[in-house]
């Protein structure tokens, strides 16, 4: 693993509005292009500069105005790579461009039958070494075990209620192997259960800051890059031993996504091995 953990990202060189496939998405509230490079530009600083990141780039693509949002790329593990395949027929032309990438970049590409939807890390989180993989709205929960198998990690699946929170990664944020910010009320009865059982530390997040993606954060060790307008849940963080790292991300906001969408890890790692809890060599 390098020593600065790699993120993937794309800039919004082709961003804008022009479908709607979440309740987020108006083409009659169209992006403001200057202002989407400026907050991109300002998230990759705090990540570079803040964080201590490393940002890899792939080239972004004419017609694919939702490829900014890496996190729907894949899930990666070690030198897997498990390939989205996107429920929308307007998102699925990028499949090909992170593919490749991923490829290039030395990634063994896994892939799920067609008919199988997975929107990558935007539906899959790990807390320890437990996936946890949220569905209804984008990934189908036939998916989630497929992608147990294929990176060998114990699955957990999570559904969620509200059309508004519909990836994982807008509702729920692992903070670290014990603790999760998370928005309650975009979650059924059960899977709030199997969350509770599997955190030991929940921390809820308020409505007024869950519709600002309060939970699309981006978490690097102790730091975490969020949207503005989260005071609540950055309070939260300081109490916990977090430091939070707020940049404005509103632009994002209206195609439904902030910092944790902008980005996909390229460095996960299993904590332990599953048969004997070795750790693994850094
Ligand atoms: N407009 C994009 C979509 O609906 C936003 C994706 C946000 N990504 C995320 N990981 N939550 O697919």
């Amino acid at each position: 693993m390098s020593p600065r953990p790699r993120v993937l990202m794309v800039p919004p060189t082709y961003y804008g509005i022009e479908y709607e496939i979440n309740p987020w998405m108006d083409r009659r509230q169209p992006a403001d292009t200057a202002a989407a490079q400026r907050q991109w530009d300002g998230l990759r600083s705090v990540l570079v500069d803040r964080l201590g990141a490393e940002v890899c780039l792939a080239e972004p693509q004419r017609g694919c105005p939702d490829m900014v949002f890496t996190a729907n790329a894949g899930i990666v593990l070690g030198d897997q790579a498990v390939l989205s395949r996107f429920r929308h027929a307007e998102r699925q032309g990028e499949e090909p461009h992170f593919a490749a990438w991923f490829a290039a970049h030395g990634y063994n590409v896994q892939r799920l039958p067609d008919e199988i939807a997975f929107e990558g890390e935007g539906d899959a989180l790990f807390v320890g070494d437990t996936l946890l993989a949220g569905y209804l709205y984008r990934s189908e929960v036939r998916g989630h075990q497929r992608v147990g198998e294929l990176l060998g990690v114990r699955t957990l699946s999570l559904e969620l209620t509200d059309p508004r929170f519909y990836h994982l990664d807008t509702c729920f944020c692992p903070l670290d192997g014990q603790t999760a910010a998370y928005f309650p009320g975009a979650f059924d009865e059960y899977a709030r259960r199997v969350l509770a059982a599997e955190v030991p530390l929940l921390v809820a997040v308020v409505e007024e800051e869950a519709v600002r993606f309060a939970c699309n954060a981006v978490v690097l060790g102790r730091h975490v890059a969020l949207n503005t307008g989260c005071p609540n849940l950055e309070a939260d963080l300081r109490t916990l031993g977090f430091t939070p790292h707020a940049t404005p991300l509103d632009e994002f906001l209206k195609a439904g996504g902030s910092a944790k969408c902008l980005t996909l890890h390229l460095d996960r790692q299993l904590v332990r091995c599953l048969d004997g809890g070795v750790p693994e060599v850094p």
